[in-house]
């Protein structure tokens, strides 16, 4: 089969790119410690905040020592935490959901970064290993009172 010379060219050159592109995702994956975040339960978004549910009393929780679970309830348009005070090396897992409409989770500094949706609980789980303040955002647009939903996590040295 004949192909023309400038086709070949770009037959290449694509299949190169599409090359260089797939080692670029799994280099930084590795690299930089991807994770994807999966569904970790259902939930009744009306039900899930009231006493006796799983986000009742949002906060930290003390597993062990250095081990710990925060549970993150987001509405709009706060985190209840809005602060979180962690010691300096601390390893957190994140659970999160929404009581009303969908919203975002994104801790600077590390790479949690999460879609938070009524009826569905996120989780995901960083280590502190260096101490100082953390900001956590929504990065879903939820409403007119979007930019004020923030919080930080504090590490401390
Ligand atoms: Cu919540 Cu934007």
């Amino acid at each position: 089969m004949h192909i023309n010379r400038y086709e070949k060219f770009w037959i290449i050159l694509s299949s190169l790119l599409l090359v260089i592109f797939a080692a670029a995702v799994a280099t930084s994956s590795i690299a930089y410690g991807v994770q994807v975040p999966v569904p970790e339960q259902r939930v009744d978004p009306r039900l899930v905040a009231t006493p006796g549910n799983l986000f009742g009393e949002p906060g930290l929780r003390e597993l062990a020592p250095g081990r710990y679970e925060a549970y993150i309830l987001s509405q709009a348009w706060s985190f209840s935490p809005r602060e979180i005070r962690i010691p300096q090396g601390s390893t957190v897992t994140f659970y999160m959901t929404s009581r009303d409409v969908q919203h975002g989770f994104k801790l600077q500094g590390t790479n949690i970064n999460m879609m938070v949706l009524p009826g569905q609980v996120s989780k995901l789980t960083a280590t502190f290993d260096k101490p100082g303040t953390y900001l956590f955002m929504c990065h879903e647009y939820c409403g007119v009172g979007h930019q004020s939903m923030y919080g930080q996590l504090i590490v401390e040295g």
